[in-house]
C-alpha cells in the first residue's frame, strides 16, 4: 500500500493513543487490517466493542450493521466511526422492517406468533434486531448460532430465523438434526411469503428468503471439481454457503473456526477454503508450508467491505486527529434499547 498513506495512518493513529481503538473484520483488505488493534469475526468484534469503555472513539472497519452493533453495545459517550458509509451489506438489506413486521401480522392471524421465536443474524440493520428484542427473540453470529436456535426452541416451538435462509438451514439441519422439510422459505417478495397457511403450521423453521452474495456463489460443482484436481483436499466453508455445498464439504465454521482450523492444520495438508478472499489470500500467505486454496476459481471479494480502504481509513482518523467526528454510526434510542436487549440475550448464552 501506498507509503506516503502508511505513514499518514500511523501518525493519526499514534497522535490519538487510547481515545481511538480500530476494530478490523477478518474480510478486511490487508492495507486496512494493518491497523487494526484486534480482528476478529462479528462476534468478537461485538464483544470488543462492548469491553472498550476506555476508548473516545471506536473505528470500525467492517459494515454498517456491525457499526451499528457497536454503538449499541457501548455507551452514550463512545462515538463509533464507518470509514465509508457505503460500505453496507446486501444480505441485511434484504431485511426491511416493514417486510418483516407484515410476516410478523400474518403468523399472528394464524395464532402461531405466540409460538414463534424471531432469531435474527447479525448481519441485520438496528432496526430489526430491535424486532426481535421486542419480541423475545436472540441474535446469533455464525459462531454460536447452534447455542441461539437451542435457546429458542425451549422458549417455543417455532423458529423465524432472518435474514440468511442458508444459515438458518444449514444450523437446524447439520446441528439440531431437523430434516430440509421442517424448514419454509419465507420470500417477502411474493404474496402472503409466498407460503400457505398449511406450510406454517407444520413448519419448526421459516427461514427469510435472503443469503450473502459472496458465499451464495460457491457452488457444488467447485467442491467436485477441487476435490478432482488435489486428493486429499480438505474442504473448509463458511455456513452461509448454500447447503448442497455445506453437505458436501468436510468442516463447516465462522471465520474464527475457519482460522483455527488452519493454524492448527498439519503441514503439507492441503485446504480449499469458501469464504471471503480477504481472508483466505491472508490465510495463504501466513501458512506457506499448507496448500491453501479458494474454493472458487472466480475472484470473490466481498465488494461491500472492500470499500473500507487505506485512504478512507487515513481520512476518518485524521478527521478524528482535527476534532470532528466524521461518519458516526447511531441508532435512535428505542430501536437501541431492543435491540441491545436481543444483544445481551446473545451475550448471555453458555
Ligand atoms: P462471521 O464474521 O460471523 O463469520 O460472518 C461472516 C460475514 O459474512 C460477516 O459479514
Ligand atoms: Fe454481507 Fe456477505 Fe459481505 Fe458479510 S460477506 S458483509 S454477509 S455480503
Amino acid at each position: 500500500s501506498d507509503p506516503g498513506l502508511v505513514e499518514r495512518a500511523r501518525a493519526a493513529k499514534a497522535a490519538l493513543g487510547d481515545r481511538v481503538f480500530v476494530l478490523g473484520h477478518h474480510y478486511q483488505r490487508d492495507e486496512v487490517i494493518q491497523f487494526a488493534d484486534v480482528t476478529g469475526d462479528s462476534f468478537k468484534l461485538a464483544r470488543e466493542a462492548a469491553a472498550r469503555p476506555e476508548a473516545e472513539y471506536i473505528v470500525f472497519c467492517g459494515v454498517h450493521f456491525m457499526a451499528e452493533s457497536a454503538d449499541i453495545l457501548t455507551s452514550d459517550a463512545q462515538r463509533v466511526v464507518l470509514p465509508d458509509l457505503a460500505a453496507g451489506c446486501s444480505m441485511a438489506d434484504m431485511a426491511v422492517l416493514s417486510q418483516v413486521e407484515k410476516a410478523w401480522e400474518r403468523f399472528a392471524a394464524l395464532g402461531i406468533a405466540g409460538d414463534v421465536v424471531p432469531v435474527t443474524y447479525m448481519n441485520s440493520s438496528a432496526d430489526i434486531k430491535g424486532f426481535v428484542g421486542r419480541n423475545d427473540g436472540v441474535v446469533c453470529t455464525s459462531s454460536n448460532a447452534e447455542t441461539a436456535l437451542r435457546w429458542s426452541f425451549e422458549q417455543g416451538s417455532k423458529v423465524f430465523f432472518l435474514p440468511d435462509q442458508h444459515l438458518g438451514r444449514n444450523t437446524a439441519v447439520l446441528k439440531l438434526g431437523f430434516e430440509l422439510s421442517d424448514c419454509v422459505l419465507y420470500d417477502p417478495h411474493k404474496a402472503n411469503g409466498g407460503l400457505t397457511d398449511e406450510q406454517l403450521l407444520a413448519a419448526r423453521m421459516i427461514l427469510w428468503r435472503g443469503h450473502c452474495s459472496v458465499h451464495g456463489r460457491f457452488s457444488l460443482d467447485a467442491v467436485q471439481d477441487v476435490r478432482s484436481r488435489v486428493p486429499g483436499v480438505n474442504v473448509l466453508v463458511h455456513p452461509e454457503c448454500r447447503h448442497d455445498v455445506v453437505t458436501s464439504a468436510d468442516y463447516v465454521g465462522s471465520t474464527e473456526y475457519i482460522i483455527r482450523m488452519i493454524d492448527n492444520a498439519p503441514a503439507g495438508s492441503a485446504w480449499a477454503i469458501g469464504t471471503e478472499l480477504n481472508l483466505v489470500r491472508r490465510l495463504a500467505l501466513a501458512h506457506p508450508d499448507k496448500q491453501i486454496m479458494f474454493l472458487e476459481r472466480n475472484v470473490c471479494y466481498c465488494s461491500t467491505m472492500n470499500r473500507i480502504d487505506l485512504p478512507h481509513l487515513v481520512w476518518a482518523l485524521e478527521e478524528l486527529v482535527a476534532g470532528r467526528v466524521p461518519n458516526q454510526i447511531t441508532v435512535d434510542a428505542q430501536t437501541a434499547h431492543y435491540a441491545r436487549v436481543a444483544l445481551d440475550r446473545m451475550l448471555a448464552l453458555p
